[in-house]
């Protein structure tokens, strides 16, 4: 059995507000990436490959891509870099078709190979959540995600005009017992992947857009997709605040 981690990277961090790829804004003093390539170096049950999908502009890729090399170095296991797409979406096929590449000459069997496909903004994500992904994976579970409970009550709204200036009508609170919020590490046979693949490239653009992950696709093929624990830590860093929460969590983590 083989093992693969697609760490999608290339976002531009819009909502971060920095001005850069979110992967090189530095959390406590160290580009973003650089803390999932920390949590990667403590896991037990390594990679075979891991591919690195990065922002396009040559300053951003050349730095980030350093740092893959710094990780391959120090733990042996290749690292790939490719540049991303437009969308989430365009960036893990981009990531695929690297897996594809850089594998091409050592024969993986689909069938036999874990993907996993984590995104490089949930830095602080534990190893234990890499290791349940995977041995629920290896265990066989098509597809398998990391998500929480829910732990804010949630309504639903109405999607016309409001009654009043600046509201939102409810519709209903949605019980949130049976609700989980999702996460990554989320993994895949390799075989699904290519399958998911397949799929949407038979789909209208608009359809295709609307499935915004790769267990969403799964969900739509068919496919039973399993929850594994998740945790708190592997959040993801979306807004300046998220960052200070990160920030504070680490300072706690390593006083
Ligand atoms: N991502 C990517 N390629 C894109 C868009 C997003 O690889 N074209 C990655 C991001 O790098 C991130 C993950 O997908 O690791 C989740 O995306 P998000 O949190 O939205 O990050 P950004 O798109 O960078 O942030 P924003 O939407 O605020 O610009
Ligand atoms: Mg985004």
């Amino acid at each position: 059995a083989r093992r693969a981690l697609i760490v999608v990277a290339a976002g531009s961090g819009e909502r971060l507000g920095r001005g850069m790829p979110k992967a090189r804004v530095h959390l406590a003093g160290r580009p973003i990436l650089a803390h999932v390539f920390d949590r990667l170096g403590e896991l037990t049950v390594p990679f075979d490959a891991v591919i690195l999908v990065l922002p396009r502009d040559d300053a951003s890729f050349a730095e980030l891509d350093a740092l893959g090399r710094g990780f391959s170095a120090d733990t042996g296991v290749p690292v790939h870099s490719t540049p991303g797409g437009d969308s989430r979406s365009g960036s893990v096929r981009a990531g695929l078709d690297e897996l594809e590449r850089a594998v091409a000459h050592a024969d993986w069997s689909p069938a036999a190979t874990t993907v996993l496909i984590h995104d490089a903004a949930r830095a602080l994500t534990p190893q234990e959540v890499y290791a349940q992904v995977i041995s629920a994976v290896e265990s066989g579970a098509p597809a398998v995600v990391p998500a929480r409970p829910v732990t804010d009550t949630i309504k639903r709204v109405h999607p016309d005009a409001p009654q009043h200036a600046q509201t939102e009508r409810v519709v209903e609170t949605v019980p949130r017992a049976a609700l989980r919020a999702v996460q990554t590490p989320q993994g895949f046979t390799w075989e699904l992947l290519q399958r998911a693949f397949e799929h949407t490239r038979g789909m209208a653009e608009d359809d295709a857009e609307a499935l915004t992950d790769e267990a969403m696709i799964a969900e739509d093929m068919g496919v039973e997709v399993s929850i594994v624990a998740g945790s708190d830590l592997a959040v993801k860093i979306t807004t300046p605040s998220d960052l200070i929460s990160a920030e504070a969590h680490l300072a706690h983590a390593s006083p």
